[in-house]
């Protein structure tokens, strides 16, 4: 890639950072809930959407690429009038750089995540030492929880040898899992496996 074409890129995603940033900075400021649940990767946005309106106390952002999906989330959150609810289209790695820890994450849910089977892809797993980093910047010591559920049993066994070894998150064996709601993916993939921890 040439130099040129290079900075053109990074410009461009310093610029989604820098408008992120503003927003989150409007939108978590009070009055906004202090108890702040991020969805990564919400997809149509049917867990986030029956979670918020279960707990109108607390602020929920969803995020996730593709627009379509973002589209048909907030079609549902604006046909419920959820007022303690917001659907972002962006990069959850983009999102998570503009956010500020002045306004810490409470609860983080990430629910059937991409898998990346092949080997040579798991680099593009969401679960990774860097992210498990940027999360816990992000957290409250002794209270922040990251809810993670994949129907993908090697994806699980990756997630749960990284948190493990992470030395900001401590796995809750047996916590129950705060809320169900069927999503598309766990309405297709209905075997699943949980894991629950907590900031350091
Ligand atoms: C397999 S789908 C699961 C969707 C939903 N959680 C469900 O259970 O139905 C994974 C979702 O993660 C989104 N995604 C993948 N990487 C992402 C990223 N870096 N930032 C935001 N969303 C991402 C995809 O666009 C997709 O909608």
């Amino acid at each position: 890639m040439s130099e040129e074409k290079r900075r053109i890129i990074e410009e461009a995603r310093a610029a989604r950072i820098a408008a992120l940033g503003e927003w989150l900075n409007a939108r978590l400021a009070p009055p906004a809930a202090p108890f702040r649940v991020l969805e990564i990767g919400c997809g149509h946005g049917h867990f986030l959407s029956a979670y918020a309106a279960a707990h109108p106390e607390h602020f929920c952002l969803g995020v996730d690429l593709l627009s379509k999906r973002i589209r048909r989330a907030i079609r549902k959150r604006d046909n419920a009038h959820l007022a303690n609810l917001e659907f972002l289209k962006a990069d959850a790695g983009e999102l998570l750089e503009a956010w500020t820890p002045a306004f810490p994450l409470s609860a983080i849910f990430i629910l059937h995540p991409d898998p990346w089977p092949k080997t040579r892809h798991h680099k593009n797993r969401l679960i990774q030492p860097a992210f498990l980093d940027i999360l816990a910047g992000l957290s409250t010591t002794g209270a922040t929880r990251l809810h993670f559920r994949t129907d993908h049993d090697a994806y699980f066994d990756w997630a749960r040898e990284h948190v493990a070894a992470h030395p900001a998150w401590e796995i809750l064996d047996g916590a129950p899992w705060p809320f169900e709601q069927e999503t598309v993916f766990s309405q297709r993939l209905p075997h699943h496996q949980d894991l629950i921890a907590v900031r350091h």
